[in-house]
């Protein structure tokens, strides 16, 4: 498996890249965020024990998100765990080496998005998204071509609840907690990239792409 790992910020656009990157290039991109709402849509164990954690802003515990994603992993087929992108996991450093620590799963690079959080916040608090096909929007930046209505599957698009002003800003407090400790963890490793990613969406695309073939 060659596993690249996207670090940065709660709105610095992990998602929104990584997605087009399976779009258009033979990218698998491993979102622990949707697939822990998924799990909450279907009412898993995973999910209920999540949900919490979740609506407040907090972490999921790490042992919960290990066994997730090492799973999510070792059952991918084939065929598809070649490049493989992680969005939103490793939030800490023992999920850092909880991969690292089993050859197959071993992390390759980390790319850190940098963004101001002066920008972050109206990022997340105008993001809507699609609650059937998981599409994401910006009532700005990026706003459906039909007023709140999904481009891709036409469903009725809504704000996630850990968007609101209260709860993103417990996102960004956890996340400066935290992220120090993977960007010293990576960079002493020499995988780390910081990529600024206060750009338009393509501009960042292109860049991505120049470092992730490197
Ligand atoms: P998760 O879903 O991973 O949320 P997050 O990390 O907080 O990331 P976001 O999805 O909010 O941001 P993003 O960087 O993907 O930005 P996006 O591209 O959408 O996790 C949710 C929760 O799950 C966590 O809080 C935690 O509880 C739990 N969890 C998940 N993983 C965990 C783990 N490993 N350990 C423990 N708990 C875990 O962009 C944001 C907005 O900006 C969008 O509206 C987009 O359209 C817009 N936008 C994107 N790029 C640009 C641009 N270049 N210019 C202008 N607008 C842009």
């Amino acid at each position: 498996m060659n596993i690249t790992v996207f670090l940065g910020a709660p709105g610095s656009g992990k998602g929104t890249q990584a997605k087009q990157l399976v779009e258009k290039f033979e990218f698998v991109h491993l979102s622990t965020g949707d697939m822990l709402r998924s799990a909450i849509k279907q009412q898993l164990p995973v999910g209920l024990k999540a949900k919490t954690y979740m609506d407040q802003g907090n972490l999921v515990p790490d042992s919960v998100m290990i066994e997730l994603i090492e799973e999510a992993l070792l059952s991918l087929p084939k065929s598809e765990d070649s490049n493989i992108i992680l969005d939103g996991f490793p939030r800490t450093v023992p999920q850092a080496k909880s991969l690292d620590s089993k050859a197959k799963t071993r992390i390759s690079k980390a790319v850190n998005f940098l963004v101001p959080e002066s920008v972050l916040i109206p990022r997340l608090t105008g993001r809507r998204v699609c609650p059937n096909c998981g599409e994401s929007f910006h009532l700005i930046f990026i706003p459906p071509t039909k007023k709140d209505t999904c481009n891709k599957c036409s469903s009725a698009i809504i704000q996630r609840a850990d968007d609101v002003e209260e709860v993103v800003r417990r996102r960004l407090d956890i996340f400066k907690s935290q992220n120090q400790g993977l960007v010293d963890y990576f960079s002493e490793q020499n995988k780390l990239i910081n990529l600024n990613a206060d750009k338009s969406v393509s501009v960042i695309q292109d860049e991505l792409l120049k470092v992730l073939k490197q």
